[in-house]
């Protein structure tokens, strides 16, 4: 994945959890969006239960899972060279058994049994509670495949084992699947229908999180503003449900007010916001508690109105400006991140200097910026082709990111002597000597350490920046503590 942003959080999860009395032993690695992660926790907190501690050293696992992504080719790609790495381990271990979860999981199905011989158990993202049945199977020496899509299941019962966790910001998961059919995208078709988690148990979940000592909680789906909970079921049967249900239901804004007040000194921060379904409400929300960090990820993919309509987006340049005008009067220093796709099919010179006099009109905080990858299945890859050469996406991928690259230090440096509140999750990656934290604005913050620690919030005063990082020293706590 291209990406300008220092120090955020990529690659792999490698977990510590341990009961006692349990034998068997776990390796469990995820690929892909923050879901996938989260979504391991959900995995780790179910064979918990049937006897699996977690383990960092492959080698001596007894159940190797791998959480898979199928966003883009290569984010498959790299799926399939761990594959081979686990083939290398399985000649020393010859017990040890294999799972794939997650996208890839979905889309290939028993095939993945086929192609990759390594592989002993298929499972799509829905069926992690079938998990003790599928491991039963493997182990009686059968193979195991489930990849049933529910319109139900959000997880919502299972208290997730916070894996690789630095103890301080957590994700909780509110919706699942999407609706929203972008043609590019792959996601439909792995995750299913778009539901949306009890709010009960959402707020259950953050005050046990607030409990256990958490200062941050990201509420997570694939497209969080169209979160809408009226006693179960699917988004898209709203419709049907009984009026007391319409009258009692919860939408986003709605759930976003409920954590903001259940915890007042946690940080709520959410993600990903679509630009179709993002309300005022949402926004105004935002401005009435500090709690609710002042950052939103708004992922555009085009700035051509034509190719906005070929992706299936439902909004047209225009209206997203309306809508970034709308949150720059409502919240003045809320930050704004995007997603970008350079070279969907027919996109011409023309259409890339739209999306460049979009980002210049943004003059976003951060991005996460990509070539199209043409994924089977799905409308792009049935009624287009892919005719954009690779060259001409790379080319327009690194114009791209160079806009960014300066939009982003335009941006870090809008912070430059003013001193600002950050909660550190940790040791900075470049110098032991410094915290790293985020702002409101996520932006990340690197400070010398003197006496605070991890989970402190610290107002730091900003002297110096790179495109995405700020450099300051802590002048006391804030009143958050
Ligand atoms: N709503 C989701 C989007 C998931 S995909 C969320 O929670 O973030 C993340 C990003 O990957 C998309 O916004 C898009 O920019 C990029 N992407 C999706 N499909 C792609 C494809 N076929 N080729 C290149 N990039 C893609
Ligand atoms: Fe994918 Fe579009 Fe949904 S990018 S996840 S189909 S909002």
């Amino acid at each position: 994945m291209e990406k300008i942003i220092d120090e955020k959080q990529q690659g792999n999860t490698l977990v510590m959890n341990e009961k006692e009395g349990n034998s068997r032993k776990l390796y469990i690695e995820s690929y892909g969006c923050q879901m996938n992660f989260s979504d391991s926790e959900i995995v780790a907190s179910i064979l918990t239960k049937e006897g699996f501690n977690t383990t960092q050293q492959l080698e001596e696992a007894d159940l190797v899972l791998i959480n898979t992504c199928s966003i883009r080719e290569k984010a498959e790609q790299t799926v399939r060279k761990r594959l081979e790495k686990f083939n290398a381990v399985k000649r020393i271990n010859p017990n040890m058994k294999v799972g794939v979860l997650g996208c890839m999981a979905e889309r290939l199905k028993s095939k993945f049994l086929e192609e990759e011989k390594i592989v002993d158990m298929v499972v799509g993202p829905d069926a992690y509670k079938d998990l003790p049945n599928l491991l039963q199977e493997i182990d009686e020496g059968r193979n195991a495949v489930n990849v049933i899509l529910s319109k139900e299941e959000t997880y919502g019962d299972v208290a997730p084992v916070r894996l690789n966790s630095n103890g301080v910001s957590a994700f909780v998961s509110i919706t699942r699947g999407c609706d929203n059919m972008c043609t590019f995208c792959v996601v439909p078709f792995t995750r299913g229908r778009e539901r949306s988690r009890d709010p009960q148990s959402i707020i259950e979940e953050i005050n046990e999180l607030w409990e256990r000592g958490y200062k941050e909680v990201t509420l997570l789906g694939q497209n969080v503003d169209s979160y809408l909970w009226y006693g179960g079921g699917l988004k898209k049967d709203f419709e049907k449900a009984t009026e007391i249900q319409k009258a009692t239901s919860v939408n986003f804004a709605g759930l976003l007010e409920l954590a903001a007040q259940a915890q007042p000194k946690m940080r709520f921060r959410f993600s990903t916001s679509n630009p179709q379904d993002m309300t005022l409400d949402v926004i105004e929300t935002m401005a009435k508690y500090p709690n609710i960090c002042k950052y939103i990820h708004l992922p555009v993919q085009s700035g051509s109105n034509r190719i906005l309509k070929e992706m299936n987006r439902l909004h047209t340049r225009e209206e997203y400006f309306e809508l970034i005008d709308n949150i720059r009067k409502i919240i003045p220093d809320c930050a704004i991140s995007h997603d970008m796709i350079t070279g969907f099919p027919t996109e011409t010179e023309e259409d890339h200097q739209d999306t460049l006099s979009l980002m210049e009109y943004v003059k976003y905080d951060f991005g996460f910026m990509f070539a199209y990858s043409e994924r089977p299945g799905t409308m792009a890859a049935r009624k287009m082709e892919d005719d954009v050469p690779e060259e001409v996406k790379k080319r327009r991928l690194t114009e791209i990111i160079n806009l960014q690259q300066k939009h982003g230090l335009l941006r870090t440096r809008e912070h430059l002597g003013r001193t600002e509140e950050v909660l550190i999750e940790g040791s900075s990656k470049k110098s032991d000597e410094y915290w790293m934290g985020r702002n409101t604005q996520n932006t990340v913050v690197v400070f010398p350490k003197e006496h605070y620690k991890i989970g402190d919030f610290v107002n730091v005063k900003i002297n110096d920046c790179t495109a995405a990082t700020l450099i300051g020293e802590a002048v006391g706590y804030s009143d958050n503590n």
